[in-house]
């Protein structure tokens, strides 16, 4: 190749490379900003943080804390199809609608036995339902305030018949909330179309709901939560399970998401589950973006290579930094009315700033929720400091607990021969309860926004001006020539 053959290498650019300028700001208090935004073409969040799929990151437990801070969890794949449909399960049960043990009588018990059961679960009623579940009536304990006659049946004291206010199954929360109010009701329970008990909402659950605004809640007032699929093996199977464990949201998730074989599973979850929204990734250029949108992704997850655990870019010389991936995909994908997810790279609140600016819709993060109490990750103490497990889902330790869950022997020791890892294994220093970690880093957003006198994600996409900064300027970005305090 001679000079004038010499292909012209562009420049791309990560997070740090950049900040944003500030602008004249109407924006008094970091209240005022909605950081609402697009998760898929249907989907909305209140907070566009997502926690990523990953082994160490999340399940139930941390995606439910993230749902109910406006976030959104995506349960990981690496378990059996059972086990994660389990996940899925345990987030989508309702907080409100369906109480885990709902306390049951039969109308011919006396009252004595009434009495000592509500004693028993220190509670203040009982639903009372003959022998085929048919709900038959409520007895509370201002029924049972003035009885003396402890022989009385529970028939003869409940409210039922014309009296029972029941609604049934899949009423939603405003509209229990509604029939609560108008009947001056503490308690609605959910029947089924043959009058069986199947639920119950109460004015404390609606209170509930309240308290957490902003809560990514389906319309029944359950948490929302996704779950990712993989592209390859029982992607199918297992995609059927979530969707009958009602995810709200699929991730076809692999490496290289610009592959044929992850093209063809976006293009066959979708058909066979128009309904269900799904996400597809990841990819880092327009075309791989394209292609996924054209195979009926939802949303796109843009991002090869930025993660704190990953060593793809080292290990294959492949990837490109994640700003100039967000902006490339975006250009593509807004004409098209597609959100796409910022994936990995993102170490500090800012960095959440610039790529939303970039025209991501929404982040996904690892490393740092990793370190959260509520990760599925093992806790460590190293002289005497607490740390979490967390781990690249292509290391070497993550591929190995693959082989194990599976009990191939064989995998095995083809993996010990051939193994080439593209992600490491590590230890993040541990940094408590998720919810302060996403207050902390909407908080990062927020304020922001209001530099860039951006109510809204859509007026921040608007109003950014990137710089473009020199190593200088990153080291006087950080905070520098001081002895930092304990
Ligand atoms: P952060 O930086 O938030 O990134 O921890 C999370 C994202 O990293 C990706 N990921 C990997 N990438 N090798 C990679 O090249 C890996 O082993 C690996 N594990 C996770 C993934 O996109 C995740 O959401």
């Amino acid at each position: 190749m001679n000079s004038q053959d010499r292909p012209e290498i562009p420049l791309a650019l990560t997070y740090d490379d950049v900040l944003l300028m500030p602008r004249r700001s109407g924006i008094a208090s970091r209240k005022d900003v909605d950081t609402s935004t697009w998760l898929t073409r249907k989907l909305r969040l209140a907070s566009p943080i997502l926690a990523a799929n990953m082994d160490t990151v999340c399940e139930s437990r941390l995606a439910r804390a993230m749902a109910r801070c406006g976030g959104l969890g995506i349960i990981h794949r690496f378990m059996t199809i059972e086990d994660e449909a389990a996940e899925v399960s345990r987030v989508k049960r309702p907080e409100v609608g369906a109480t885990p043990r709902l306390h049951t009588i039969q109308p011919q018990r006396s009252i004595a036995d009434a009495t000592k059961l509500l004693g028993r679960h220190n509670i203040h009623s009982l639903l009372v339902v003959g022998d085929d579940e048919r709900l038959l009536g409520i007895l509370t304990s201002r029924d049972l305030l003035f009885s003396e006659n402890s022989g009385v049946k529970v028939a003869d004291l409940m409210t039922g018949g014309g009296n029972l206010v029941t609604a049934p199954v899949g009423t939603t929360l405003d509209e229990a909330k509604r029939i609560l109010h108008e009947r001056r009701l503490e308690k609605l329970p959910l029947v089924d179309a043959e009058g069986r008990l199947r639920g119950l909402i109460t004015s404390r659950d609606v209170l509930r709901v309240a308290e957490n605004p902003n809560a990514a809640r389906d319309s029944q007032g359950r948490l929302l939560v996704g779950a990712a699929i993989g592209a390859v093996g029982d992607y199918m199977e297992r995609a059927e399970a979530l969707v009958a464990a009602e995810a709200d949201v699929l991730v076809v998730d692999i490496a290289h998401g610009h592959s044929e074989h992850a093209l063809r599973a976006t293009r066959r979850v979708k058909e066979r589950f128009p309904g269900v929204e799904l996400i597809a990734g990841n990819v880092a250029t327009p075309e791989g973006a394209l292609d996924l949108i054209e195979a009926g992704a939802d949303a796109v997850k843009v991002g090869v290579g930025p993660g704190a655990a990953c060593s793809t870019r080292i290990v294959t010389g492949v990837g490109v930094p994640q700003l100039t991936a967000v902006l490339d995909c975006v250009r593509v994908a807004a004409e098209r009315g597609v959100p796409v997810c910022a994936d990995g790279g993102i170490r500090f609140a800012g960095d959440i700033t610039k790529a939303l600016a970039a025209g991501a819709s929404t982040v996904m993060i690892g490393s740092l929720f990793a370190a959260t109490e509520e990760s599925p990750g093992q806790t460590v103490v190293r002289r005497g400091a607490r740390y979490k497990v967390f781990r690249g889902m292509a290391s070497a330790g993550a591929a190995e607990a693959r082989a194990r869950r599976e009990e191939s022997q064989d995998v095995l020791d083809e993996l010990a021969a051939n193994v080439v890892a593209e992600g490491v294994e590590a230890v993040v220093p541990y940094r408590g309860s998720v919810t302060e970690l996403m207050h902390q880093l909407a908080g990062g957003l927020r304020s922001g926004m209001s530099y860039l006198n951006a109510p809204s994600i859509e007026a921040l996409r608007r109003n950014a001006r990137f710089v473009r900064i020199t190593v200088a300027g990153l080291r006087e970005s950080s905070p520098h020539d001081l002895e930092l305090a304990e």
